[in-house]
């Protein structure tokens, strides 16, 4: 064999295992990404009625809310957005700063309409103190509000 030949022969092999590896590399790493790059991700937040985002944490100084919250996260909500809500596979990170600077108000609408159509689901059958439990949680997950001035 002569040496195009050779050549001509490792580039075809070549050029055959790229075609079978790339796809499937680029996949692989598509997909742990895609909450990230999606820029739709967290806009239903925005679309909150005025009324929806001025309600207030009715167990805002309850010091027991953050806790039942906690509990009540890790049975609905950790096997989509991670445990620690960072994130996972199914669901996108609740640190987010569209979320963390969402109001309460906010957050207790969002988990009673739920974003069916994306794969949130509905939480109205929680019962409403069970919705602001985990609004409280979810809360104390993020920066603490500065006091009023
Ligand atoms: C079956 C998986 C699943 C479960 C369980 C789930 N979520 Fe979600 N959640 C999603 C998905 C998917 C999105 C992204 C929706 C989108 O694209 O807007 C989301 C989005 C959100 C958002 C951001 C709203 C937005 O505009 O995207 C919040 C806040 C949230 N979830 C809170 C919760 C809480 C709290 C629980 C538990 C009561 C929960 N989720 C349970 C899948 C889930």
């Amino acid at each position: 064999m002569t040496g195009a030949k050779v050549r001509t022969l490792m580039l075809a092999v070549a050029s055959a295992f790229a075609m079978f590896t790339i796809p499937s590399a680029v996949a692989q790493k598509d997909r742990p990404a895609s909450f990230t790059k999606d820029e739709s991700i967290y806009a239903e937040l925005a679309k909150a009625p005025k009324k929806a985002v001025a309600r207030r944490n009715p167990l805002e100084s309850d010091p027991e809310a953050v806790a039942a919250g906690a509990n009540l996260f890790d049975q609905h909500c950790a096997e989509c957005h991670g445990d620690m809500a960072e994130g996972g596979r199914k669901a996108p990170s609740l640190l987010a700063g569209k979320v963390q600077e969402s109001t309460p108000g906010t957050l207790f609408w969002i988990l009673t309409n739920g974003v069916v159509r994306r794969g949130m689901p509905v939480w109205s059958k929680l019962p409403e103190p069970q919705r602001w439990q985990i609004v409280s949680y979810l809360k104390s997950l993020g920066p603490k509000e500065k006091a009023p001035q």
